[in-house]
């Protein structure tokens, strides 16, 4: 067995609780006895009982992180950036991935409650909002890359339907009618925003949309693939893409480059979130950059920074004022009929 606060207790000559109290940082203790205790917890050998502490002060120093795809660098970095930060302020970033599955999405959420996280980060689209105030009036919580009607819960979101306009502005500042759409899977609220923005865009110049200009998926590259075999087909022929994220135009370009179009000769694309590898794609990625590693850090500020403040909205309507996307534009799009024609070979990536 370990060396315990009674061994410690015994050889610096004090009562129990003043190691206690010592080893919990706590006030009104003389300096030289605190110095004595600390001393003797060092010769001995003495490591507190986390669990034990945790269950007196009733802070355990972990912060409970939920994502829905590691995999996508959007959220590498988001993590990256919210670590960084908990770890300067002392605490311990916990990690569930949840594969996008709504299932794993609850299930984290309680696992995290159960093991007394002192506060939640949560990116999870598909939870209902009836869990998240129910969460939140239990643990203290920022909520990331979403919205939800409630002044009482921290947000650290975006507008995701002007950062889709924009993108189909673009496209239509560059003489594109015939804008294919990308979308998102159908429980995810983000999805909906990003169609919007899109169909929002096409209204402006008097266009419509139709059934045969959308393509819904996942957020994954393959969803690009997948629909670029699905907007082959149609007639007349689609001139330019808004895809609903990076990874998803990252499959279309590979997938249509593969069948011989070129990008963005045959057909301009714009993606959404400029995740690093965007820049460094072939051709470099037109997109829609959400400011992800301030969007990390912001969201863990807030929380940490809500856990002792009387009004948690306060400061993440700050950094919701301050977030902004920014449409970055590089060499996936160009202006109709201004990139020489294709040369058309036969292949397929699936
Ligand atoms: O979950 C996938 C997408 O949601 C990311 O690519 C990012 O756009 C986020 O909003």
């Amino acid at each position: 067995m370990g060396v315990t606060l009674k061994d410690v207790a015994r050889e610096a000559g004090v009562s129990v609780m003043t190691v206690s109290r010592v080893m919990n940082k706590k006030e009104y203790i003389a300096e030289e006895t605190r110095r004595r205790v600390l001393e003797v917890g060092e010769r001995l050998g003495y490591r507190p009982n986390q669990y034990a502490r945790s269950l007196v002060t009733h802070k355990t120093d972990f912060v409970g992180m939920i994502v829905p795809d590691i995999g996508n660098p959007f959220f590498g970095d988001l993590v990256r950036a919210a670590e960084q930060v908990a770890r300067g302020r002392g605490y311990s970033l916990l990690l569930g991935d949840t594969g996008g599955d709504l299932e794993v999405e609850e299930q984290y959420i309680e696992a995290f409650r159960n093991r007394m996280c002192d506060a939640l980060v949560l990116v999870a689209p598909r939870v209902p909002d009836e869990v998240i105030h129910e969460v939140n009036a239990d643990v203290p919580l920022v909520l990331v890359d979403r919205f939800i009607n409630d002044p009482e819960i921290t947000l650290v979101a975006l507008d995701n339907r002007s950062g889709a306009q924009s993108a189909v502005d673009h496209l239509i500042s560059l003489g594109h009618r015939r804008i294919a759409f990308i979308k998102g899977p159908e429980n995810v609220p983000n999805s909906h925003l990003r169609y919007q923005g899109w169909r929002d865009a096409l209204e402006k110049v008097g266009l419509s949309e139709t059934e045969e200009l959308i393509y819904q998926g996942e957020f994954e590259r393959q969803t690009g693939v997948d629909a670029f075999h699905a907007f082959e087909k149609i007639e007349p022929s689609i001139t330019a893409v808004f895809a609903s994220n990076d990874l998803m135009a990252y499959g279309f370009v590979q997938a249509a480059r593969t069948a011989g179009y070129q990008i963005p000769g045959d057909i301009s694309i714009v993606g959404f979130d400029d995740i690093f590898l965007s820049e460094l794609m072939h051709p470099p990625l037109t997109t829609v950059r959400y400011p992800i590693l301030e969007m990390g850090t912001a969201a863990i500020e807030c929380l940490l920074d809500s856990l002792g403040s009387a009004n948690p909205t306060t400061l993440a309507e700050t950094y919701e004022r301050e977030l902004k996307h920014e449409l970055i534009v590089r060499e996936s799009t160009a202006a109709i009929g201004t990139v020489e024609k294709p040369h058309m070979e036969e292949h397929r990536v699936t």
